[in-house]
């Protein structure tokens, strides 16, 4: 504060500041709604306006009421857990109304492929078809009720439903290997897949068998890659090649 002047510049940061509380609380007083923070930080009055929204749907209760020979057999089939409403769309309105009201039933084959077309990011296990190669030009339907689909012929294939693990084992190194060289599958995991687990290699000694620098020659498997077993130190085989596209030298 030379002379006993104020600077400039704290003189126009002090204007910036004052400019700026005063701008906030206009917009505040402006801008905000009267029933904010009534409840909590959010707008009071959006719960009535969404009270007032028409209700679409009705929930699986509402059908069980008038349709409980359908919801019986769904819930002991594999799609007691999708929910009617998901297939049938939003049925409110057929729930309050029936006889008018029809709900639509997705006949065609476009509806089933939204879940069950192969998708690599679908969970283990999860059921998958390539729907242009899955008996083409039938409705689904003709084979599989939906309410309570069963292949009509047990699958035979891992691929059914590991479609890409299948996908990535056939054009890796490892692609000579069968399924059950490392896995032991009972025969029910076909039919019931989650009752009936499937056993996986649990240390390194089982890709020692094939792998070990000292282990003993494989029946008809010459090329084996063999390594010093000690470079995975503490560490599982798979935490650093998946067991299904192993990569090893670049
Ligand atoms: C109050 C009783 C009632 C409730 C609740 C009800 N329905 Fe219905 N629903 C009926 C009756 C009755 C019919 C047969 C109408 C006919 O064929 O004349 C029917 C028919 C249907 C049809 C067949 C439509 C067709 O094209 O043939 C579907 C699908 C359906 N309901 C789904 C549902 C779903 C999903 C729910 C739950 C959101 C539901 N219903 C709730 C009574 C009910
Ligand atoms: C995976 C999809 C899906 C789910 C889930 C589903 N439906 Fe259906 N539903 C269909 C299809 C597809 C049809 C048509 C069947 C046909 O024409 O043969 C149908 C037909 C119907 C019909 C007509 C009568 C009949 O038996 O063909 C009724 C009623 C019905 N569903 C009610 C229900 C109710 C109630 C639920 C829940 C408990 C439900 N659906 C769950 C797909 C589904
Ligand atoms: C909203 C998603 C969804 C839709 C739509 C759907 N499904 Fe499913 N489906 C499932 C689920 C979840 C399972 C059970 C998977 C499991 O048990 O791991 C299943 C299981 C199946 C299975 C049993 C396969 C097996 O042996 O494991 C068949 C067959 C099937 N669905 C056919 C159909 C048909 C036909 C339709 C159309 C009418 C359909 N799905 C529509 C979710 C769906
Ligand atoms: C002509 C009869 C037929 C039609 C139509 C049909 N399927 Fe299948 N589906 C089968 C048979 C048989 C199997 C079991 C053997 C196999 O895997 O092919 C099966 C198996 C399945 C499976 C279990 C995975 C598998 O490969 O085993 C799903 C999911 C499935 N079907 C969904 C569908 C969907 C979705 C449609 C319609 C787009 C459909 N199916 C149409 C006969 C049929
Ligand atoms: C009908 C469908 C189906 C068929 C066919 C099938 N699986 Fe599975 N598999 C599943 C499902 C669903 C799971 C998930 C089970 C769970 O997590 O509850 C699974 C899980 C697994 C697991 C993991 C077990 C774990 O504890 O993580 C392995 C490994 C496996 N399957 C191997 C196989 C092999 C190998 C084949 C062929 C010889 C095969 N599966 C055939 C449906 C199937
Ligand atoms: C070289 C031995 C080997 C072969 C061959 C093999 N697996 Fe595996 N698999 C494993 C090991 C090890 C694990 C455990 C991986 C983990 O826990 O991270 C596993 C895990 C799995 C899992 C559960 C976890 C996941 O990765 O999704 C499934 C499902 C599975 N295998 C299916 C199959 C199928 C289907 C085949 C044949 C196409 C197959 N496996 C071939 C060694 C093998
Ligand atoms: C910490 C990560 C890690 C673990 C754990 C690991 N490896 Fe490796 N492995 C590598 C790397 C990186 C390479 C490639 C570079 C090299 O040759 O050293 C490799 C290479 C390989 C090769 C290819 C050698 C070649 O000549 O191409 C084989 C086979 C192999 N490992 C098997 C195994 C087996 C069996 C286990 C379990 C005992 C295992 N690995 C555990 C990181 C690992
Ligand atoms: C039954 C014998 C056998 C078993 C068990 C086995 N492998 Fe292999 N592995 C092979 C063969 C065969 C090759 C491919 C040689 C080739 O590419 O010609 C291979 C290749 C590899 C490679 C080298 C890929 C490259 O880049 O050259 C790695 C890494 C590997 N396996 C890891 C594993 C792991 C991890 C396990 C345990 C989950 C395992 N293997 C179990 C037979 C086996």
């Amino acid at each position: 504060m030379k002379n006993g002047k104020v600077p400039q510049q704290l003189i126009v940061l002090g204007a910036v500041a004052v400019v700026g509380i005063v701008a906030f609380f206009a917009i505040r007083a402006l801008l905000i709604p009267k029933s904010f923070g009534k409840y909590g930080h959010y707008r009071a009055d959006s719960i009535e306006e969404i009270r007032q929204l028409p209700i679409s749907y009705a929930g699986v209760n509402a059908c069980t009421e008038c349709h409980e020979e359908i919801f019986k057999v769904k819930s002991s089939g594999f799609h007691r857990g999708v929910s009617c409403e998901v297939c049938h769309g939003p049925s409110a309105n057929h729930a309050d109304d029936p006889t008018s009201i029809k709900p639509p039933a997705p006949r065609q084959r476009e509806g089933c492929p939204l879940c069950h077309n192969y998708n690599p990011s679908r969970p283990t296990g999860f059921p998958q078809i390539i729907t242009i190669q899955h008996n083409p030009g039938k409705a689904c339907m003709t084979c599989h009720n939906p309410h309570n689909p069963v292949p009509p012929v047990t699958p035979k294939e891992c691929s059914a439903c590991h479609r890409s693990i299948v996908a990535q084992k056939m054009v890796s190194h490892h692609s000579s290997l069968e399924c059950t060289t490392c896995h032991q599958v009972p025969k029910e995991h076909f039919k019931t897949p989650h009752l009936n687990r499937v056993g996986k290699p649990t240390n390194n000694d089982f890709c020692g068998k094939c792998h070990a620098n000292n282990g003993p020659q494989v029946k008809d498997m010459p090329g084996i890659p063999r390594v010093d077993m000690a470079h995975a130190g503490r560490y599982l085989c798979w935490d650093c090649h998946y067991p299904h596209s192993p990569e090893g030298r670049p």
